[in-house]
């Protein structure tokens, strides 16, 4: 019963109940333009946003480059320069001018990027090994394709382990679907003696394989980059030879499956890049030497240590 009782709530008992419990609104007082400062200063806030002032200053002084359009030491030129001509131009910035850093030509180091996704072709090879290492260096996610044909397990395997690292064994003659962000696409014998040990392949794998990797960048919507080589001049009537000389080639020779296989790649480049719009890069290297080369590879500068050597 005494339960029953208490659960029978009625409104008039409400009514009993002392006055000071009763809902009194809060008298109002007039604006005063100090209470806001009052208790900014009460509660110690001003000293947490001059702190904040202080520490972004350092950090803005510090690292310039975050608001600089122009990144580092590598300024590339412009994308309405790009349109005119896509090879790439290492630009040292007047500010990184005299470091050693700025005249090492590296991939740069960005502390303040987004990591990509990139696929290396051929980047179990000598330079496509050393691209690979700097691409992992600065945070990027690693995909690489290789054949193995001159390209050696070795050069890759201090990565196995490491998430950002893959490697696919893969031709790139034939078609492959990978979502990525840039595509750097090395793929193709180098060295005169394995050029020459299948020309037809050769040429192949500068045609139709940079054909299948133009069609992924395009379809991805990723960036290209084509290593071409200082072969594309020929034998050359300039010297030294700019990037707006065409060269003098000889397009039935034994040296020419990879001479107009590149001359063909660079074209095939071009083209993608004002059919498609594809964005994309061209890189003319001349001869290149380093750990990781074969002594026996017949280019002239392993040549030159292996006589050196005997
Ligand atoms: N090293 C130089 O001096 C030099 C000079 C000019 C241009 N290049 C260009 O740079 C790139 C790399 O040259 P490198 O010196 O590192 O040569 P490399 O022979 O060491 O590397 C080429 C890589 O491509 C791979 N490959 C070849 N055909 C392939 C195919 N069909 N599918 C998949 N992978 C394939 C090879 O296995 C190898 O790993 C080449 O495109 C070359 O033409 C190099």
């Amino acid at each position: 019963m005494k339960n029953q009782k208490s659960l029978n709530h009625r409104r008039h008992d409400e009514d009993n109940l002392p006055q000071s419990t009763a809902y009194s609104p809060k008298p109002h007082k007039p604006w005063n333009w100090l209470r806001p400062l009052e208790y900014v200063m009460r509660e110690q806030r001003i000293v947490f946003i001059l702190v904040g002032m202080l520490l972004a200053t350092v950090f803005f002084v510090w690292q310039p480059d975050f608001v600089s359009p122009d990144h580092g030491a590598y300024a590339i030129a412009s994308s309405s320069a790009h349109l005119r001509n896509p090879i790439v131009v290492y630009r040292p910035s007047s500010r990184h001018l005299g470091s050693a850093a700025a005249l090492d030509l590296k991939v740069p180091l960005g502390l303040n990027r987004i990591p990509k996704r990139v696929v290396v072709t051929g980047g179990a090879g000598f330079v496509g090994s050393h691209l690979v290492d700097r691409l992992i260096e600065r945070g990027d996610s690693v995909i690489v394709v290789d054949n193995f044909f001159t390209g050696r397990k070795e050069n890759v395997m201090h990565h196995f382990g490491n998430p950002r690292f893959e490697l696919i064994r893969h031709d790139v003659v034939e078609p492959i679907l990978l979502e990525v962000d840039q595509i750097y696409h090395l793929a193709c014998p180098a060295s005169p003696v394995h050029y020459k040990f299948n020309p037809v392949k050769t040429i192949k794998t500068n045609v139709v394989g940079t054909l299948n990797m133009l069609g992924l960048a395009k379809r991805v919507g990723a960036r290209f980059l084509l290593t071409s080589t200082s072969e594309v001049y020929g034998d050359p009537l300039e010297h030294p030879q700019r990037e707006e000389y065409w060269g003098n080639v000889n397009p039935i020779g034994v040296r020419s499956c990879y001479d107009e296989g590149k001359r063909t790649a660079e074209t095939l480049t071009m083209d993608y890049h004002r059919g498609a719009s594809v964005e994309v890069r061209i890189a003319r290297i001349f001869n290149t030497y380093g750990p990781r080369m074969c002594i026996d590879d017949g280019r002239v500068v392993s040549n030159f240590v292996a006589q050196v050597r005997t």
